[in-house]
């Protein structure tokens, strides 16, 4: 049988979150931690939603919130912070 991804980023299956769900994650959260999904290069823009609707099919789906958000970070110099510099 094909797998299904959901998160394509992280490659994290229709089973795998499954199985996570079974194992106990009831929340976005939960279910990042044991998967990796949502931790990918679009951040969960992509397959949050299908978590959320997998999610819904256990609990309901006023109870589900979203995962706390990180944006990415890049270092930069000192002197752009001091000086102001863009770039
Ligand atoms: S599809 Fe899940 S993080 Fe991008």
């Amino acid at each position: 049988m094909k797998e299904e991804y959901i998160c394509r980023c992280e490659e994290v299956t229709r089973k795998e979150i499954e199985e996570a769900i079974a194992d106990g994650a009831t929340t976005l959260a939960g279910i990042k931690r044991r998967t990796r999904a949502g931790m990918g290069l679009c951040q969960g823009r992509t397959c949050q939603r299908l978590i959320t609707q997998m999610l819904a099919n256990v609990k309901d789906k006023a109870e589900i919130t979203p995962p706390t958000s990180r944006p990415p970070v890049r270092a930069i110099k000192i002197g752009e912070i001091v000086e102001g510099e863009d770039e």
